[in-house]
């Protein structure tokens, strides 16, 4: 397992999701994307139950991960993340987040978590209001802010979830824990400086950086070019 001390906290980092690549090239495209900067990498599973689509699981990560040295991000957009922790875990994720709105007990979560040696990350989705993860922040590794409701790449950034972001990081900084801010859904180089600026600094993207015309390593430049993690506004 790799140490998430490698994804600090106080500087951008991106995490390109590969719900965006080519599915039938995925060797190649995770070694492509290691090439041109990515700080990890952010997998997408999805069970057609806790969000309206169906992704990959644990034979993809666990293949990849024979292939490809980033950091697994791994993200369970699933109902029950308890019962399939292990299996992430053993197919080779280095951090599990999974989501505050989920089925299982949350504290349960986290205890399986720890029993299984991973760290652990938090989400939650649009609708949900930021007060629902504090309970749990010393007990999580890094806090995942939706800015689109999951199940789908390519989606429109939420602006609207910039004060909920902001609320997030400044609630980390006042208890002064080492967790880290991701942020995921629609962000693009044009988006990348609100998220840095309301306290993001892991940035998730998927079509920002697979689907770039430009190429994944321009991508990955531009998404951290304009971005700084401007304390004073929080
Ligand atoms: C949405 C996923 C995201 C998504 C991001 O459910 O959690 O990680 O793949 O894709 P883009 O960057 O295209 O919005
Ligand atoms: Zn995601």
């Amino acid at each position: 397992m790799k140490d998430i001390a490698s994804i600090a906290r106080d500087r951008i980092t991106v995490a390109p999701s590969l719900l965006a690549a080519d599915f039938t090239q995925l060797e190649s495209q995770c070694r492509e994307v290691a090439l041109a900067g990515a700080d990890a990498l952010h997998l997408d599973v999805m069970d057609g139950h806790f969000v309206p689509n169906i992704s990959f699981g644990v034979p993809v990560v666990k293949s990849l991960r024979k292939k490809c040295d980033l950091f697994f991000d791994t993200h369970l957009m699933i109902s029950h993340p308890k019962q399939y922790a292990k299996a992430f875990v053993d197919a080779g994720s280095d951090l599990l987040t999974f989501h505050v709105e989920c089925d299982d007990m949350i504290d349960a979560v986290l205890d399986e978590c720890d029993r299984l040696g991973v760290p652990a990350g938090l989400s939650l989705k649009p609708g949900t209001p930021a007060e629902a993860v504090f309970p749990y922040l010393e007990r999580v590794k890094l806090i995942l802010v939706m800015t689109v409701e999951p199940g789908f790449g390519g989606q429109s950034f939420m602006a609207d979830q910039m004060p909920k972001l902001a609320r997030i990081k400044r609630e980390i900084k006042r208890r002064a824990l080492p967790v880290i801010v991701e942020v995921d859904g629609g962000v693009a180089p044009a988006t990348a400086p609100q998220v840095a600026s309301h306290g993001g600094s892991m940035l998730v993207a998927g079509t920002a950086v697979f689907r770039a015309p430009e190429g994944m390593a321009k991508a990955i430049e531009s998404l951290k070019a304009n971005t700084a993690i401007l304390d004073s506004a929080l």
